[in-house]
């Protein structure tokens, strides 16, 4: 017999951030002591459990990069060609290398004037001076030139330049590289190859920078590391990312449990040898389909700040919900959990981790940094960039349809059906000042609960059942806020 649609209203209740809260427990953990490592996917390991959204308002390569260097993760979008994809990936890829490989050199018959005007314009502080056939003939800085400018003679640079150059080969290493230049007191070293032809060039800012990264997220050849959104069908676009260097293939789906999608992204995986983390979803059903063959599984299936997918198609699961049922099935299979989407304060990405997942997905929290892409702009005296959804109009229009399973390319712009909504977003200033918000205040969460480490945390939390009574009592209440917190906006409540 047919069920009774009355039977249907026999629910069971989902529950997303607002509605738990962490159960305090006996702790002996310094919050800044608790070690927040993590893995995103089965091959990828961060020290900080936190990814940017593949967003055209959130990450390219500057996002990407700064996130990388602070431990976590940037996820590009895929609003852009395949070949500026693989300039962006390729980007990140070079932005810490120890050889320089776009090298501003110098030829020995220009004028110190014009090198001093073209070191200036390109922020260098000095460059190997080379012949036609790039043979290292001298290097030249600022120091070098500066006696020849104040006399204010024309002079070319193979009078000004050093010619006795210290060179090291491409296997050289920082260390090596450091040493050659406190022997010689020098801060730039030329590499050549066999026929001493300039291959590159390692400096003392370099190295000096990379140090001061020691939470970076890197790969085994020291790159930093990155991920790339792909659309459910996009074969070609995750085999060049792939080629590109890219460390993981986020397969960037709204509703990744249509059949056609988890085909299309078996056959994905089987092509590429980065790993691949498929999503969205929001249900132990799609999770069992996934576990086989994904790296990874994103959960999110309405929660974000600038999402109407839930008012428009009536479908979706709140997050604490949707992230417990996956990680139910994804921990049984050691497939990494991702949350993604309807993240406001450090308070929620910590809630997140406690409901199952292993890492956060941010849009909203860092659309506003200086990082993200964009202008800032000034609205009634206050900073703001903009952010938009990657169903909003104005985004399907640069391409982000197919995350919605929606074909768009010859639609007129009142036929499209949009799931976002296109805001602004207070300007926020540094990446870095927003994510150590972040992060400290997950911290504080693992303080609370008496945990060391994530996989501590994740066994030992517990949740509370908040009341709106409750809810009310959490945040700052009968008080008028006169200063800005650096981690709390009332507006978000
Ligand atoms: P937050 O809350 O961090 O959410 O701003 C970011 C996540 O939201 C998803 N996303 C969308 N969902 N319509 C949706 O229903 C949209 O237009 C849209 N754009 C982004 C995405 O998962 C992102 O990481």
């Amino acid at each position: 017999d047919p069920q009774p649609y009355s039977a249907k209203l026999d629910v069971p209740e989902a529950l997303t951030f607002d509605d738990v809260l962490l159960r305090p427990k006996e702790s002996r953990v310094e919050p800044d002591e608790a070690d927040m490592r993590t893995k995103v996917s089965k091959n990828v390991e961060l020290q900080v459990p936190v990814l940017s959204a593949a967003m055209d308002t959130v990450t390219e390569s500057g996002m990407a990069i700064g996130m990388a260097r602070h431990g976590g993760l940037g996820v590009m979008h895929r609003n852009m060609d395949v070949d500026r994809m693989a300039t962006e990936v390729e980007r990140v890829k070079r932005a810490d290398e120890l050889i320089i490989r776009d090298v501003v050199t110098a030829s020995p018959d220009q004028t110190v004037q014009d090198v001093d005007e073209m070191m200036d314009h390109a922020g260098v502080s000095g460059a190997p001076v080379v012949d036609d056939d790039q043979k290292v003939l001298g290097i030249i800085s600022g120091t070098d030139i500066r006696p020849y400018l104040e006399v204010g003679e024309r002079d070319e640079v193979r009078e000004a330049m050093t010619d006795e150059v210290v060179t090291a080969s491409e296997d050289v290493t920082a260390r090596d590289a450091l040493e050659l230049m406190y022997d010689h007191k020098i801060e730039r070293v030329p590499i050549v190859d066999d026929g001493n032809r300039l291959v590159g060039l390692v400096t003392m800012q370099g190295i000096l920078q990379r140090r001061e990264y020691d939470n970076a997220a890197r790969a085994e050849d020291g790159s930093l590391r990155c991920g790339v959104a792909v659309g459910p069908f996009e074969q070609e676009r995750a085999e060049v990312a792939d080629e590109a260097g890219a460390d993981i293939i986020f397969i960037d789906c709204a509703h990744a449990h249509n059949l056609d999608v988890v085909d299309s992204a078996r056959e994905i995986k089987s092509s590429v040898d980065a790993d691949v983390v498929v999503g969205n979803i929001g249900t132990s059903e799609a999770a069992e389909d996934l576990v086989d063959f994904a790296d990874g599984l994103k959960v999110g299936i309405g929660p974000g700040s600038i999402c109407t997918t839930r008012v428009v198609s009536g479908a979706g699961m709140p997050q604490i919900t949707a992230v417990s049922e996956v990680a139910d099935v994804a921990s049984q299979h050691d497939v990494p959990v991702i949350a993604d989407g309807g993240i406001r304060y450090s308070g929620d990405a910590i809630k997140a981790i406690a409901a199952g997942a292993d890492a956060v997905m941010l849009g909203s929290y860092f659309a506003g940094t200086d990082e993200a892409p964009g202008r800032v702009i000034t609205m009634n005296g206050k900073k703001y960039k903009q952010y938009r959804g990657m169903g909003s109009v104005g985004a399907m229009k640069s391409g982000g349809g197919e995350r919605y399973l929606k074909d768009v390319e010859d639609d007129e712009e009142d036929e499209y059906v949009p799931e976002g909504v296109e805001a602004a977003t207070p300007y926020k200033g540094s990446l870095q000042s927003e994510l150590h918000q972040l992060v400290g205040g997950m911290k504080s969460g693992m303080g609370y609960v008496g945990a060391n480490t994530i996989p501590e945390f994740k066994e030992r939390s517990e949740f509370v059942r908040v009341s709106s009574a409750g809810h009310q009592e959490s945040h700052p209440h009968d008080v008028m806020i006169t200063d800005e917190a650096p981690n709390y906006s009332p507006d978000e409540s």
